[in-house]
């Protein structure tokens, strides 16, 4: 295995009522605070209230940006580092999913410089510093509560890109199960997917594991497929809600990866979809994830798929790897197509091969020419891998 530096000092309040604590914790920051949020969630819910409550509470000075748009837009961190710059804001209060998360995130960094906040992306501008972020999570799927990535969608350019990088990570997270009681079914199977997609991406690489981490993935693959019908059965379920919550966090957070190259596969051609037809990430992700998988699966990686559908679905392990193997991908499928109900083929969504081309170069170029995962994947391997989601 290759040495690693793990470094995620973002603070935790988690559980019911520790929002108590935001007001002390914004106050370490200064006192002009950009309050950001969604399309009106946290209004309907009564967060939004006792957000300003504390705030107000803490003598903060409040400025606000709403209507943050799933699929974050550029056009919004746009609007949020410009309040920043003009306000003088010390510190940013991202409440709600991860799109407003990543948004604000950029939003801190854009404040820092004096270029548009698209350079970032489209030439790499470095990221040398950002305002301060805390965050109030709505919604378990991301892991942006806990992480130092943000991805930002440019309908202009049809592009929808991500970076981590240090500066990003938010120095404070409140993660209160009971604020996602009120997430539906549809965007509570979008976040399961989403956080399993992180494992597995960590899970399948070519290089040697660390058997510690491979038994901690697997134990949250094992929760996600535990809790999340518990969730969609019963919405204010704490245990289910709770479990998923934290899973999300760690998912992503790091940890998992321990030093291997976390080889993203199944993300870059997910965001293509994204980003030319606004469909909900982890949707893209359920759909496209076992066809990954089935492509990949060879002589060379079998052994994987059968630790994998052994240790995650408790297939037979006496029947022969490749029987291991499939039974352990279309485990998977019945969990995210039968059990948790998303829909399981692009034409259920509208989405035809008319643009596979351009999006299976998008997905590989911006990895360098190839996606170098648990199989290297050419455009030509990625727009196949689409055809098989058709
Ligand atoms: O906008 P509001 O009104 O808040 O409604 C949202 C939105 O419509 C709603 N929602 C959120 N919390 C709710 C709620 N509805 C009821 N009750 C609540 N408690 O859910 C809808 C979706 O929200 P969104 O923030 O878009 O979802 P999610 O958390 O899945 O974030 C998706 C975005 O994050 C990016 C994705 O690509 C996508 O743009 N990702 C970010 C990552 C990161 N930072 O590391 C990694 C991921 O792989 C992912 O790419
Ligand atoms: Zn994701």
């Amino acid at each position: 295995m290759n040495n690693f530096v793990y470094h995620v000092p973002t603070k935790v309040y988690f559980g019911e009522n520790q929002l108590c604590h935001l007001g002390e914790e914004l106050k370490k920051y200064g006192k002009k605070v950009l309050l950001t949020y969604g399309g009106g969630s946290i209004k309907k819910s009564g967060l939004y209230d006792a957000v300003m409550a504390e705030m107000k509470g803490a003598g903060m000075e409040v400025f606000e940006l709403s209507g943050i748009e799933p699929n974050p837009r550029v056009d919004s961190v746009r609007k949020g580092a410009q309040m920043c710059k003009e306000h003088g804001i010390d510190v940013l209060l991202a409440v709600g999913g991860g799109s407003t998360l990543d948004a604000t995130k950029w939003m801190a960094a854009g404040a820092c410089v004096d270029h548009d906040v698209w350079d970032f992306f489209s030439k790499w501008s470095p990221v040398e510093k950002a305002l301060p972020v805390i965050t109030v999570l709505t919604l378990s799927a991301t892991g942006s509560e806990m992480d130092c990535g943000g991805v930002i969608s440019n309908p202009e350019t049809k592009d929808k890109l991500g970076r981590m990088v240090a500066p990003l990570l938010p120095k404070v997270s409140f993660l209160d199960p009971t604020l996602t009681y009120s997430v539906g079914k549809y965007q509570t199977a979008c976040g399961a997917a989403d956080m399993f997609s992180h494992i597995l991406e960590a899970y399948f690489t070519t290089e040697k594991d660390l058997y510690m981490l491979d038994t901690f993935m697997e134990g949250m693959m094992r929760t996600i497929v535990k809790y999340t019908p518990v969730a969609l059965e019963k919405p204010d379920d704490y245990e289910a809600r709770a479990n998923l919550m934290w899973t999300s966090s760690w998912a992503i957070n790091g940890f998992v990866a321990g030093g291997k190259r976390h080889a993203w596969s199944c993300h870059p051609m997910e965001h293509e979809l994204s980003a030319i037809y606004d469909i909900t990430h982890g949707l893209g992700l359920a759909i496209v994830t076992p066809r990954w998988m089935r492509y990949c699966l060879d002589e060379s990686t079998v052994d994987k798929f059968v630790q994998f559908g052994v240790n995650v679905f408790g297939i037979d392990a006496t029947l022969p790897p490749f029987e291991i193997a499939e039974k352990g991908i279309q485990a998977l499928e019945n969990f995210f197509f039968q059990t948790i109900g998303l829909d399981d083929t692009f034409t259920k969504i509208g989405i035809g091969r008319e643009h596979f081309a351009v999006m299976a170069k998008k997905a590989c170029n911006n990895k360098g020419g190839v996606i170098k995962g648990l199989k290297t994947l050419t455009p030509a391997d990625v727009e196949k891998i689409f055809e098989m989601c058709l």
